[in-house]
């Protein structure tokens, strides 16, 4: 039996768990005991608890309740809590989801103790280090005994960097070994997306009709934190919305700075037109939402995959993504925040210029192929102890 202890954080982290912890309790009940720990980074019941209710992921045995404050504050404070959870539990493996400041404490406190990282998500770039996000994952990955790339575009960039595809067994962070295995997300919209039909009634409650709005959401800073591109992005979705409706489940950091004083011209603007805002939905609710959608507008690194996988058009509220091969396809489009940009990709979509949706993100047994090699890994090298 190893045990593995797993870091979540933020909303996209709780979610990706669910597949890991699934696959568990489903493949690897006898061999592999999980305890989860909460850095508390979401605490909202919508941002959070809800996702563990509707998911089914096992209540995290741990709940460092850090909250809401400055990278170095809160990146502190989750590093303090895991490390003492660490000694305490002594696990075999952590393992780190994508790239927020819980990955990062995870990676910091775990490398300090020679516990070895196991990172999902690894080898995404936007070569921006402008992006908190970027710093994240580069720190991690380098810290990092086994890596799973989501994409061969992920996996590439390893490499780039001077990972080693041909390591073999016992693997350290000093010989790591890398994969490219697919999407652990790709696995849950799978799975979710049947889960979502039977019990969603999202579309009804806002009485929305499919393929008659466009879903949206917003939260970078780097587009909320900044005056002229929250203006001109909200200012092309008020444009947008004159022909299609809009519907905008909030996040919490996009709710706030709208509600500054500075924006309430744009705010009342936001509401005076046909743009929905709704607070932030449960995942099978947003599936639902998605796969409905006649196109999505969005900056968030989870949904523009989904758009994907749904085989919905997406414009991307950024200037650049990790998630290339779905902008190669033709199929999601790079807008940043200018408003011209984003006018003209949704009339572009709205033309129908859509192309295949073929497949980028694997055959949907992702966390199997990571908890196998997990197992291998620990069999062969016997890295840990026995329980
Ligand atoms: C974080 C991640 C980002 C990820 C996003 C997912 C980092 C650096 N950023 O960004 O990569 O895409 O989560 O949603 O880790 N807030 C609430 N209630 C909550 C959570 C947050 O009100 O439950 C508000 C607080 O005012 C907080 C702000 O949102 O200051 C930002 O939260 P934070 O977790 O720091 O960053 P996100 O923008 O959510
Ligand atoms: N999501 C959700 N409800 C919402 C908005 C997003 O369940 O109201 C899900 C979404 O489907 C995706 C994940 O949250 O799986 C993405 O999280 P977010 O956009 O906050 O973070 P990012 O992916 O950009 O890191």
């Amino acid at each position: 039996m190893i045990k593995i202890l797993t870091i979540i954080g933020a909303r996209p982290q709780i979610i990706k768990a669910a597949a890991i912890s699934r696959a568990i309790k489903n493949n690897f009940a006898k061999e592999i005991k999980e305890i989860i720990v909460h850095t508390g980074q979401h605490y909202d019941q919508n941002m959070s608890d809800v996702f563990f209710e509707e998911l089914g992921i096992p209540k995290p045995d741990y709940n460092l309740n850090v909250g809401s404050c400055s990278h170095g504050i809160q990146t502190a404070r989750m590093i303090e809590g895991i490390e003492a959870l660490l000694f305490k539990e002594s696990p075999d493996f952590i393992v780190l989801y994508g790239d927020t400041n819980s990955t990062l404490a995870g990676a910091v406190a775990a490398s300090k103790l020679s516990i070895p990282i196991v990172h999902i998500e690894a080898g995404l770039r936007s070569f921006n280090r402008k992006m908190p996000e970027e710093v994240n994952r580069v720190v991690c990955d380098h810290l990092s005994t086994l890596l799973f790339s989501p994409t061969v575009a992920g996996f590439e960039n390893l490499v780039n960097e001077g990972f080693d595809k041909m390591n073999k067994q016992p693997y350290t962070p000093e010989n790591p070994g890398i994969f490219h295995c697919g999407d652990i997300m790709y696995d849950n919209s799978i799975y979710f997306s049947k889960l979502s039909d039977g019990k969603s009634v999202i579309l009804e409650k806002y009485n929305l009709a499919p393929k008659k709005y466009i879903l949206s959401t917003i939260h970078r800073d780097h587009n909320t934190d900044d005056d002229k591109n929250i203006n001109s992005i909200f200012e092309a979705l008020i444009e947008i919305s004159k022909t299609t409706q809009v519907v905008l489940p909030l996040h919490p950091r996009t709710k706030k700075v709208l509600e500054l004083e500075k924006h309430h011209i744009l705010l009342n603007k936001i509401k005076s037109n046909n743009i929905l805002i709704i607070p932030p939905v449960s995942f099978l609710d947003m599936i639902n939402l998605e796969k409905n959608a006649l196109m999505i507008i969005t900056d968030s690194g989870g949904v523009q995959k989904e758009a994907y996988f749904f085989k919905i058009p997406c414009i991307i509220l950024r200037p650049e993504t990790e998630w290339v091969e779905i902008v190669e396809t033709g199929n999601a489009k790079l807008t940043g925040s200018e408003f011209t940009k984003i006018i003209n990709a949704y009339q572009e979509y709205i033309k129908g210029n859509i192309n295949d949706f073929s497949g980028i993100f694997g055959d949907g047994n992702a966390s199997e192929f990571i908890l196998a090699t997990l197992l291998k890994t620990f069999n062969e090298t016997k890295v840990g102890k026995e329980l």
